[in-house]
């Protein structure tokens, strides 16, 4: 077997160039300090993982204060945030690695003890599952104010260092829940068809391609989703390979897809076999795959279907993964 690809140096889009093909995954690890400001904790679990990668994604940074996923997660919603990612941007640089922010927001699936404000989402409408209360609608007004956030947001981590970020549009936040009929019942602009449930994506990633431009040629944004919901009346796949051609037109410069498994197949459509071929044949930038990569063979496996290989739980379980390959 040739695991040479594995640590190849990776160039993603011209704009940034990694020392191997394997991905820090975002991880939600509940370490920051309650007002969502970066902690000791939380440069720890950094530190050292990054060393052996080539990128980190630092998960779940929440862009506007009602949309915080948890208690202690991480905020990139205010200034006073800049100093403490700043530093987390650097250790990650100091370990050879580059740095992701990824930005989210919650929408429907977080409470008020978490964020301390009105939930909002698409629709009030509210997650079959969870102990998650029925949301707000937002009305174009709030969906502005969020699509700003999301922009400051970006600005915020560009000026703490970071290399670029990207958008959280999976595990049913609420990028996803605009592009979901279960989530989205909307009956103006932003709902109603597949063109409305891709609206609120289309506008952020228009807007936020052209910042991130002019903050640096080099800085990068990379967009996350999750191809399916298990529910016949959920997303399907047609829906998130327009989208991800869409978003592939729009300019992003990487693709994640969030999986349980590198090399799963569709739950709906039995002929598709594999998911990550499927993307890869509408998208012209990288694609990152995840799900079930904890060894050599695995890695080599799934670096033959993508550009990038993401690994979490072999990486939050022990620092060292990388060096114990023996590669
Ligand atoms: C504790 C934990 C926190 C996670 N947090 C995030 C997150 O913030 N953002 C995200 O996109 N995925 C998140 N994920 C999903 C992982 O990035 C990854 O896709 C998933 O764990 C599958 O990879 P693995 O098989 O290597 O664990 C999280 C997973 C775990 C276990």
């Amino acid at each position: 077997m040739d695991i040479s690809p594995i640590l190849k140096p990776f160039k993603i889009s011209n704009k940034l160039e990694l020392q191997n093909r394997i991905v820090l995954a975002p991880l939600d690890m509940q370490n920051a300090l309650s007002d969502g400001r970066v902690s000791q904790r939380a440069i720890t679990f950094h530190r050292g993982r990054s060393r052996d990668v080539g990128l980190d994604v630092v998960g779940s940074a929440y862009v506007s204060q009602d949309g915080k996923p948890g208690k202690h997660s991480l905020s990139v919603s205010r200034d006073a945030d800049i100093p403490g990612l700043t530093k987390l941007a650097a250790t990650i640089h100091g370990d050879g690695s580059k740095a992701i922010l990824q930005l989210v927001h919650a929408g429907r699936m977080t409470t008020k003890a978490t964020t301390d404000t009105p939930i909002v989402a698409p629709s009030a409408v509210a997650a079959g599952y969870g102990d998650f209360p029925k949301p707000t609608a937002l009305d174009e007004d709030g969906i502005n104010r969020i699509i700003k956030d999301f922009l400051s947001a970006t600005d915020r981590a560009y000026k703490a260092g970071f290399d670029g970020v990207e958008l959280h549009g999976a595990s049913s936040f609420l990028l996803q829940q605009f592009l979901s009929p279960m989530s989205n019942h909307r009956r103006d602009q932003f709902g109603v068809n597949l063109v409305g449930r891709l609206r609120f994506a289309t506008i952020l990633v228009t807007k936020l391609v052209k910042l991130a431009k002019s903050l640096s040629p080099n800085f990068v944004v990379g967009y996350r989703l999750s191809p399916e919901e298990h529910q016949a009346e959920g997303i399907s796949l047609s829906d998130t390979i327009g989208l991800a051609a869409v978003l592939s037109h729009l300019g992003i410069d990487y693709l994640s897809l969030s999986l349980k498994n590198y090399k799963q197949s569709a739950f709906v459509l039995p002929e598709v076999t594999n998911v990550v071929k499927m993307f890869s044949k509408v998208v012209h930038c990288p694609i990152i795959t995840v799900g079930g990569i904890n060894s050599v063979d695995t890695l080599t496996d799934a670096l033959n279907q993508a550009d990038l290989a993401g690994v979490a739980s072999a990486l939050i379980d022990d620092p060292n993964w990388v060096k114990k390959l023996g590669l």
